[in-house]
């Protein structure tokens, strides 16, 4: 360009500095406060995983059911917010509802207009707590069934499918719920995060940033992955029929989904883990056909593409656990959102203390001093 290099995408430049998540995209390690990965999939769960993002360091036993109520009871929706969802959820996306619901949800909330760390966090609890609610009533609406209210006896999880089914799920199904929540609940600055950065650098209400992180996070490229590679796992049918349906695809210089990621450059370590997940969850579903259809993608993608950095991510397995819980695509990405709310808002807080507002420059290509031509004369 003529005013000197243009960072396309902003690859790899340093927006912040962050104690919240690091990921070593070369070796495919991802730590939330220092934790690794590997240790909170296998011993953690997403309240408690949510106060380490929120904290800096894992609750008390009474932190945690203190932490575990103040969710619970702020889980159920204003009336108002409610009747939004129904009159749109009909014939609007469950991510533009849930848009239009957090931000409707501003109007209620107490502390709407304090930006101090405390009453951030309050908001960022709520916000937590609401989204599942919202997704839920989206679903019944959509499908000309009554709202369900929330349970504060059930933990996060299991209340969400609760709410979308009408009856308390068993603990395989609720485990694959909380499983994916807490391996998306933070990734250091991907475009939605950034997105609620732009907007809270601006110091706007952390409603409207978390409002941009919901409308970013939309993006097949980002969020709406899972449901675009579920899709292909249907398009291809059966698992013999998967290496020459990548082999073509491949060879249109097409994008497979669930397949590259900008930081990773090894196998995602959030996919090894719910790779293990979906197994156990067909297994007991009693319905193989959708791990071995992935298994054989994966196969080619480690054969051909791996080479060139691109291996399976997160999205490559997770849709295949939504489906077999009888999960429709469109909610697949706002789940992603529901469990993402939390590092959105724990980045938002922690820039408002190294602030600076976001404001780039574009470098100005087009003529200047035109002069105006009255619209007779043109
Ligand atoms: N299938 C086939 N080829 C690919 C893919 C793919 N999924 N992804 C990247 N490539 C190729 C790309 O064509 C390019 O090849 P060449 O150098 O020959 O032109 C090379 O890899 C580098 O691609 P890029 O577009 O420069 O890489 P990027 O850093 O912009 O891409 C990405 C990251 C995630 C947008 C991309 O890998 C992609 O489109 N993947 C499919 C969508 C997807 O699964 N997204 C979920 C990401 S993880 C969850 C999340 O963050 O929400």
């Amino acid at each position: 360009s003529p005013c000197g290099p243009i960072i396309h995408g902003l690859e790899d430049v340093l927006v912040k500095t962050t104690a919240i998540s690091d990921i070593d995209g070369r070796k495919g390690i991802l730590w939330y406060r220092g934790y690794n990965i590997n240790d909170l999939a296998k011993y953690s769960n997403f309240e408690e995983t949510a106060y380490l993002i929120f904290n800096g360091r894992l609750p008390t036993r009474t932190e945690l059911e203190s932490f575990k109520s103040m969710l619970a009871k702020e889980r159920d929706l204003p009336d108002e917010v409610v009747s939004t969802i129904r009159v749109l959820a009909p014939r609007a996306h469950p991510m533009h509802v849930l848009e239009a619901a957090v931000a409707g949800l501003a109007a209620f909330d107490p502390d709407i207009n304090d930006n101090s760390p405390e009453a951030n966090f309050r908001k960022a609890v709520r916000l937590t707590a609401k989204l599942p609610s919202i997704i839920a009533a989206h679903y019944r609406f959509s499908r000309k069934l009554d709202y369900i209210r929330p349970k504060e006896s059930l933990a996060h999880s299991a209340n969400f499918l609760y709410m979308m089914f009408g009856q308390e799920p068993d603990s395989t199904s609720a485990k694959a719920i909380d499983l994916y929540l807490v391996l998306h609940i933070d990734h250091e600055v991907p475009a939605s995060t950034f997105a609620t950065l732009v907007s809270i650098s601006t110091w706007t209400d952390l409603y409207s940033a978390i409002v941009s992180g919901i409308a970013t996070l939309k993006g097949p490229l980002h969020g709406g992955a899972n449901e675009a590679a579920m899709k292909q796992y249907l398009e291809i049918g059966s698992p013999e029929k998967a290496r020459p349906y990548v082999e073509k695809l491949l060879g249109e210089g097409k994008r497979l989904m669930g397949v590259g990621h900008r930081v990773y450059k090894a196998y995602d370590p959030r996919a090894k883990i719910y790779k293990e997940l979906v197994r156990e969850l067909s297994q007991s579903k009693g319905n193989m056909t959708y791990y071995n259809i992935a298994s054989e993608v994966e196969a080619v993608v480690l054969e051909k593409l791996a080479s060139k950095g691109l291996y399976p991510n997160i999205d490559f397995w997770s849709g295949i656990a939504m489906y077999l819980l009888g999960i429709p695509y469109e909610y697949y990405t706002p789940i992603f959102a529901m469990s993402r709310v939390v590092g959105w808002s724990a980045h938002a807080m922690e820039y408002l203390n190294q602030h600076r507002l976001f404001r780039p420059r574009a470098c100005y290509v087009g003529p200047h001093d035109v002069p105006y031509v009255p619209i007779e004369k043109r």
